[in-house]
Order: C-alpha cells, then sequence, then structure tokens
C-alpha cells in the first residue's frame, strides 16, 4: 500500500489528527488535500498538546514531508502564525513543507462576508460557520476571480485582481451594513506575509506523483467529514468544499488509479459543532456527560460540540460515499460508565423504516435505537482489545459488522500510545 486516504466519517472532529499524526510513523508524505483554517486537528505528544489547521498533522514527524494541496483555501497570517508556533515548540517545516501554488488565498473580505452573513441570518438561517472566510473563498475560485497562492510572487498584479474582486463583493458587503476593508491595508499585509510563503511554493501534485511512483508512502489528510461534503452532506448546513475521499483525487492532483486504500474515522458516539440536522443528538444529562468527558469544545472556535450516539446509517452511507476499506473508532474511553449505550440502526421516515441514512430528508427521520450494555471501567492503558472489559469489545465487534467495514484501530485517549493498532494503515 502506497497511498492511503484517510477521511472523516461523521461531521467532523473525529480524531483524524490523532490518526494521521500515529500512521505518520511510517509515512513518507502527508497531504492535505482540502478546506483551510477551519480545520482543527489535535496532536498529542507526551503532556505536550498542538492544534493545527492548516499544516498536515505529519509535522511533528521530523522525516515526513507535508503538503497542502491545491484545493485547500490557505489564509497567510494563519499559516505564517503556525509556522511561527511550530518553530517556537522546536518542530523545523523547513525544506519539508510545500504549499500548492495553485491553492487559493483567503482574504480579509471573504473572512468580512462571512461573518456579516453570519450575524445577519436568522434562527434556523445560520449555518454555523468558523467564520474564517471559507466560504466565501471558495465562492471567489468557482467565480474565477479568486488569487492563488504562487500568485504572491507578483503583488503588483495581485493589487490589481484585489481590486477587482472587492468591486464585486462591495454591494454583498454594503447590503449587510459592513464596511469594505482597504485595499492599501490588504496590499501592506500581504507584502509582510509573502517572503514566508513564497518558498514554500511548490507544484505539489508533480511532488505527490513522484513520491507514489517511488513507492514512498503517502498519506492524504481529510479534513471536516462526510456529513460536511459539499455535496454529499447535510446540505445546506456544510462545508464549501469536498470532504470525502474523491477529494484526494481532485485536491491533490493525483488520479483514482493511484489511490490504493480509503480509511474513515469515527467516535465512538458522535458529534457536531455549527448548525444543521443531528438526529442523535442528545439535549440531556448524557449529551453533557459525553460533551465534559470527551473535551467536546470546538477547537477552532472553542463552541461546545453538540453530542449524541452513533449513527449506523450515517457511518454506512460514509462507507458507501468514501469507498472506505476500513474505519478507526476513536474515543471509545469517552463511553465508560454509561449503564447502557443507545445505537441507532435505522430511521422511520415519512415513507416507512428505512436502514438507509436519510440524507435528503434528514430533518423529517427519527432515529431507531438498539439498546446495547455499557462498562463501567476505564480503558485508559488498554492496548490490545483482550485489554477492553468485554462490553466494550463487543461494541465494536457489533460496529464493525452493522457497518460491514473492518475495524483498523481503537483509540482509548489522546495521545499515540493510547492506541489499539489492529492493522496499519499502509500494511
Ligand atoms: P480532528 O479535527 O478530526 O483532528 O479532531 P479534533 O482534534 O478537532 O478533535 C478530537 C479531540 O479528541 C482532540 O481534542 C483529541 O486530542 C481528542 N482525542 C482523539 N482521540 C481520542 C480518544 O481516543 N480519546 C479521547 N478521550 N480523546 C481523543
Ligand atoms: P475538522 O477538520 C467540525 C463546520 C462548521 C459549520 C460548517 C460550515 O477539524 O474536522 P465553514 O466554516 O467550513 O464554512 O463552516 O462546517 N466545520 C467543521 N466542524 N470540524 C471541522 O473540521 C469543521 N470545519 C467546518 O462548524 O457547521
Ligand atoms: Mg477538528
Amino acid at each position: 500500500m502506497s497511498a492511503v486516504v484517510i477521511v472523516g466519517a461523521q461531521w467532523g472532529d473525529e480524531g483524524k489528527g490523532k490518526i494521521v499524526d500515529l500512521y505518520t510513523e511510517s509515512a513518507d508524505v502527508v497531504v492535505r488535500f482540502a478546506g483551510g483554517p477551519n480545520a482543527g486537528h489535535t496532536l498529542v505528544v507526551g503532556e505536550e498538546k498542538i492544534v493545527v489547521r492548516l499544516v498536515p498533522s505529519g509535522i511533528l514527524r521530523p522525516k515526513a514531508r507535508c503538503v497542502m494541496a491545491q484545493g485547500m483555501v490557505v489564509d497567510p497570517a494563519v499559516l505564517v502564525g503556525e509556522l511561527d508556533t511550530l518553530a517556537a515548540r522546536g518542530y523545523t517545516t523547513q525544506g519539508r513543507l510545500f504549499v500548492s501554488d495553485l491553492s487559493h488565498l483567503i482574504l480579509p473580505y471573504h473572512r468580512l462576508v462571512d461573518g456579516l452573513r453570519e450575524a445577519a441570518a436568522s434562527d434556523g438561517q445560520k449555518i454555523g460557520t468558523t467564520k474564517r472566510g471559507i466560504g466565501p473563498c471558495y465562492e471567489d475560485k468557482a467565480a474565477r476571480r479568486g488569487i492563488r497562492v504562487g500568485e504572491l510572487s507578483d503583488l503588483n498584479d495581485v493589487e490589481e485582481k484585489i481590486n477587482r474582486a472587492l468591486l464585486a463583493w462591495k454591494p454583498v458587503v454594503r447590503e449587510l451594513g459592513g464596511e469594505m476593508p482597504e485595499i492599501g491595508a490588504i496590499m501592506a499585509e500581504l507584502r509582510a506575509l509573502a517572503p514566508r510563503i513564497l518558498p514554500l511554493v511548490a507544484d505539489t501534485s508533480a511532488l505527490v506523483d513522484a513520491a507514489i511512483r517511488r513507492r514512498e508512502r503517502v498519506m492524504f489528510e481529510g479534513a471536516q467529514g462526510t456529513l460536511l461534503d459539499l455535496d454529499h452532506g447535510t446540505y445546506p448546513y456544510v462545508t464549501s468544499s469536498t470532504a470525502v475521499a474523491g477529494g484526494a483525487c481532485v485536491g491533490a492532483g493525483v488520479g483514482p488509479t493511484r489511490i490504493n486504500r480509503v480509511l474513515g474515522i469515527t467516535k465512538g458516539y458522535a458529534t457536531r459543532v455549527g448548525e444543521g440536522p443531528f438526529p442523535t443528538e442528545l439535549s440531556d444529562a448524557i449529551g453533557e456527560r459525553l460533551r465534559v468527558a470527551g473535551g467536546e469544545f470546538g477547537s477552532v472556535t472553542g463552541r461546545p460540540r453538540r453530542t449524541g450516539w452513533i449513527d449506523l446509517p450515517a457511518l454506512r452511507y460514509a462507507a458507501r460515499v468514501n469507498g472506505l476499506d476500513g474505519l478507526a473508532v476513536t474515543k471509545l474511553d469517552v463511553l465508560s460508565g454509561l449503564d447502557t449505550i443507545e445505537v441507532c440502526t435505522a430511521y422511520d421516515t415519512p415513507d416507512g423504516r428505512t436502514t438507509e441514512f436519510p440524507v435528503r430528508h434528514v430533518g423529517l427521520a427519527k432515529p431507531v435505537y438498539e439498546t446495547w450494555p455499557g462498562w463501567k471501567e476505564s480503558l485508559t492503558g488498554a492496548k490490545t482489545m483482550q485489554d477492553l472489559p468485554l462490553a466494550a469489545r463487543n461494541y465494536v465487534l457489533y460496529l464493525e459488522a452493522a457497518i460491514g467495514v473492518p475495524i483498523f484501530l481503537v483509540s482509548v485517549g489522546p495521545r499515540r500510545d493510547e492506541t489499539i493498532v489492529l492493522r496499519d494503515a499502509f500494511g
């Protein structure tokens, strides 16, 4: 196995950062292919915790090269901030972090419009975005007036293009009651940031292709999750990019024939941050307990995450649209202490009961639950499946059978060593 894609199988924050960091022990290249600083991937090594938003989660492994591919949207100030944070913690990015010249820049007017829209939207219309400018930046990309990272080498030309983009956004900003940013201030910031970013710029599609041809181990790191995917998620409560595995090909510039394996990540329960349907959501004491025990507060915005039971129809849907070959189950430890665990196995819809995820009318569907016995024991320190209490082991085996995807890994804590690895990602 040379090229492996890792994606979130739920609504994001499944623990992709931890799993990618872990498997990068034996990877040569790690490639982020979609999204931007709406992502927050948490890496815990010993007592140290780092949240990366743009830089791939392989960056803590000195031998791995890290690629930010053209499917990403890059906020230059966030990127430089991340480079500085990593350097201050002793992690080098020099010569091993590469940013696609074709990735798009998030500029101040994107963040402004994102924030103004969210503030102006009435309840029920809000998406609950991260306000990082993601949607407006991808809009500019699709409207063919976006500005790409490689263009930072000619700031006079960039200034002209930004002026044109500002004209396009002006009526929108006016309508929303905002103040247009000044071109002078935007350019001054870019002039300061460009020299930090230009040395990283590369043709990353060629770089990744060359690595695959050399039979190096390449890991494609997804951001967000399947149900936040622009096409396959719970639209319109989604992000503005492709979060499913197919996005690795488009976003990194490699053909589907080059990908060998696709792994999905799910928590042992479910969370969602932001608005939108979440049928298995718990608004009771158990939901609060999962939030506290799981530390379920957004790694980018600090917002409390909504919590709920695991949703098997949604995971089977994720298995289908991603073509999952394997699954990692994270945060199993968070379920310790519950008397029983509910599992959503099907949905009652206006058209009857279905075991499919009703993605087209999820708001009208009612989950059907099966009850599983819980366990009291802490899972900390478990290194093998035999170390798990019987009820926890049975729960994992049940998920594997019911989703129909082999489980590669079970995670029982945020740290690298708090993991039961059943199969190697590349093996
Ligand atoms: P990502 O966006 O998918 O990378 O996930 P986040 O980093 O946003 O959120 C996952 C959170 O759960 C982080 O705080 C991780 O440190 C933590 N985490 C990951 N795996 C486990 C686990 O197995 N158990 C516990 N308790 N925490 C975990
Ligand atoms: P990682 O990679 C969880 C959610 C936002 C909002 C919706 C649209 O850490 O799993 P956006 O700012 O993208 O326009 O917001 O998508 N969202 C995420 N939720 N994890 C993420 O990333 C997310 N990225 C975006 O909360 O509901
Ligand atoms: Mg996250």
